[in-house]
């Protein structure tokens, strides 16, 4: 068994796109690493930055934020608040001691299993020479508590209706 070090990562990953471009991954059976917890959100406008630290205080390594590719977002431009929120949160993680690369924003549609495949496998690799996050150990075993901890507060239906895509707008500010 080998001493390699095995990040723990979350993926928050936009049903409508980049959860069905896992999904294809998984049925054209492409190798990558097992290291990505994936959660399903409506959008990626959904994940703010009170997830990600979630995810990270309960024993993450790293984050991967995927979404649908610019112009394709099903909540308009709920894409596009996430990639001017990224860099904010990225600089406020670096002031907590946090290395930027340990968050992943990537837009990755549903044909583009190979793009999934290929981004857990650069994400796994750059979070593995980083070392671990430290923040909290876990057991293997509390990863999918983790996983369940953080899901449980990225509501899937908060952004079913048009009134939930408001919901995002309003919750996201510009
Ligand atoms: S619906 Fe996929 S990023 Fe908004």
């Amino acid at each position: 068994m080998s001493d390699q070090f095995e990040p723990r990562l979350i993926g928050f990953l936009c049903r409508w796109c980049s959860y069905n471009g896992a999904d294809l991954a998984g049925t054209s059976r492409l190798k990558y690493p097992p290291n990505l917890v994936p959660i399903k959100t409506n959008c990626s406008g959904r994940v703010d930055p009170t997830h990600v630290m979630k995810a990270l205080a309960e024993g993450a390594d790293g984050v991967l934020i995927a979404g649908c590719h610019p112009g394709d977002c099903h909540y308009i431009n709920g894409n596009y608040r996430t990639a001017g929120r990224f860099p904010l949160m990225k600089k406020m993680l670096e002031q907590l001691g946090v290395e930027p690369g340990r968050v992943r924003l990537e837009w990755v549609s549903a044909a583009e299993g190979d793009k999934f495949a290929r981004v857990v496998s650069e994400f796994t690799e750059e979070v593995r020479a980083l070392g671990p996050l430290g923040w909290r150990r876990l057991t293997d075993n509390d990863l999918a508590d983790t996983a369940d901890a953080v899901s449980g507060d990225v509501d899937p239906g908060a952004v079913a209706s048009d009134a939930g895509a408001g919901r995002v707008q309003e919750a996201v500010p510009a």
